[in-house]
């Protein structure tokens, strides 16, 4: 067997990287094979994953279920607003994440609960996953409440997943794992990539399966060969990444002040909807309360997002917003501002109401 078939047979095609290229280079790559690999070996009723970001951890439980035939039911958690580690990013990565399930694994169980992980919470069963993947934000405090809280939802001879818990990334998930990994059944830990750890939680589970993995097949992989540049390629990802938010910044900066500019000229501080919740119309509240305008509430389509608050102001419908007699509309999205001002539009005609005016950047 020559050098390439060696290292190439068994190996899976992880289709998702076809939509979003830079998967294999982003943090959680270095264990997907493994990850793919636990799954056929499980065959889990469920998997759970806190913090999905791009998906390149969640498709590859996803693939693994899909090339298996498995019926798993794979549930990703995740605001998809970002956190302040992972950075906090545009509606276009939950979008990508969409259109990959329905390209690629629409006939998955697959379930993408856009919400906070402890929303989520509630609606899972005590011991009703087999496999928990924990992912969110790596401070100390923040993965024990994710632990601690989800811990009971986990099947008593299930598996938790931790990523983050190298120490060299200095991260407080690190110092979590060491803490806890000797506490439950057995524990194995990968410390490539930022670091995965795999808690069994009963020792039968730990004995039963540790055995079935060629850890070999991990060391060896092409994934790992290609970890020596992997850390370069991330590098230049996040300057580029980091630049082109910086430029975006730039650009809509101008359209924020060009919202507020048109307010303040006619004469509008108050009883305002903001339209949207994404992160342009997060940062266009930011420029209208430092200019003085006061957001009375967030307008939503998302029936979910309803009665919720996002910094401290409901998130309602337009017909809410109608109702309580808002007059001023300000669109808070950039790729889709035609179709808002079309819609909140619509809905003031509907009502008959007149003197409105929507504003656009
Ligand atoms: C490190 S990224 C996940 C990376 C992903 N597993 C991968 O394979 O690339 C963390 C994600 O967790 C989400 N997140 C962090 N804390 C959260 C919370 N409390 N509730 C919901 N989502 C959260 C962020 O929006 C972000 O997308």
């Amino acid at each position: 067997m020559n050098f390439k078939e060696k290292f190439t047979q068994n190996l899976p095609k992880f289709e998702a990287d076809a939509l979003n290229p830079i998967l294999p280079y982003t943090p959680w790559a270095g264990h997907r094979l493994f990850a793919y690999d636990l799954v056929q070996t499980l065959r889990p009723n469920r998997v759970v994953e806190l913090g999905t970001h791009y998906g390149c951890s969640f498709f590859a439980f996803v693939q693994a279920a899909k090339d298996a035939g498995l019926g798993t039911e794979l549930i990703a958690v995740d605001t998809w607003w970002g956190d302040e580690q992972a950075g906090f990013y545009g509606e276009d990565v939950f979008e990508r994440v969409q259109k990959t399930v329905e390209t690629y694994y629409a006939r998955q169980n697959i379930r993408l609960m856009r919400c906070w992980f402890h929303e989520a919470l509630t609606h899972f069963e005590d011991g009703s996953i087999d496999i928990l993947h924990i992912d969110g934000c790596h401070h100390y405090e923040n993965v024990r409440e994710d632990f601690e809280s989800w811990l009971p939802k986990v099947h008593p001879e299930g598996v938790v997943l931790m990523h983050d818990i190298a120490p060299r990334t200095g991260y407080g998930s690190a110092k979590f794992w060491r803490e806890i990994r000797d506490k439950f059944g057995g524990y194995i830990e990968f410390l490539n990539d930022w670091g995965l750890g795999v808690l069994f939680l009963h020792p039968r589970s730990a004995d039963r399966w540790k055995s079935f993995f060629d850890f070999n097949r991990y060391s060896e992989s092409l994934y790992a060969l290609m970890d020596k540049y992997k850390l370069e390629l991330i590098d230049k990802w996040y300057e580029t990444v980091n630049l082109r938010k910086r430029i975006d910044e730039l650009k809509n900066n101008s359209k924020e002040q060009s919202i507020l500019r048109q307010l303040l000229w006619n004469d509008i501080c108050d009883h305002v909807a903001l339209c949207g919740t994404g992160s342009f119309a997060r940062r266009l509240y930011e420029v209208l309360k430092q200019g003085g305008v006061r957001v009375e509430v967030f307008v939503d389509r998302d029936e979910q997002l309803w009665g919720k608050k996002l910094f401290d102001i409901e998130i309602v419908s337009i017909e809410e917003a109608i109702r309580r007699g808002i007059r001023f509309y300000v669109v808070g999205s950039v790729s889709f501002a035609e179709e808002v001002a079309d819609r909140v539009k619509s809905a003031l005609i509907k009502n008959g109401i007149d003197n409105w005016r929507i504003f656009v950047f």
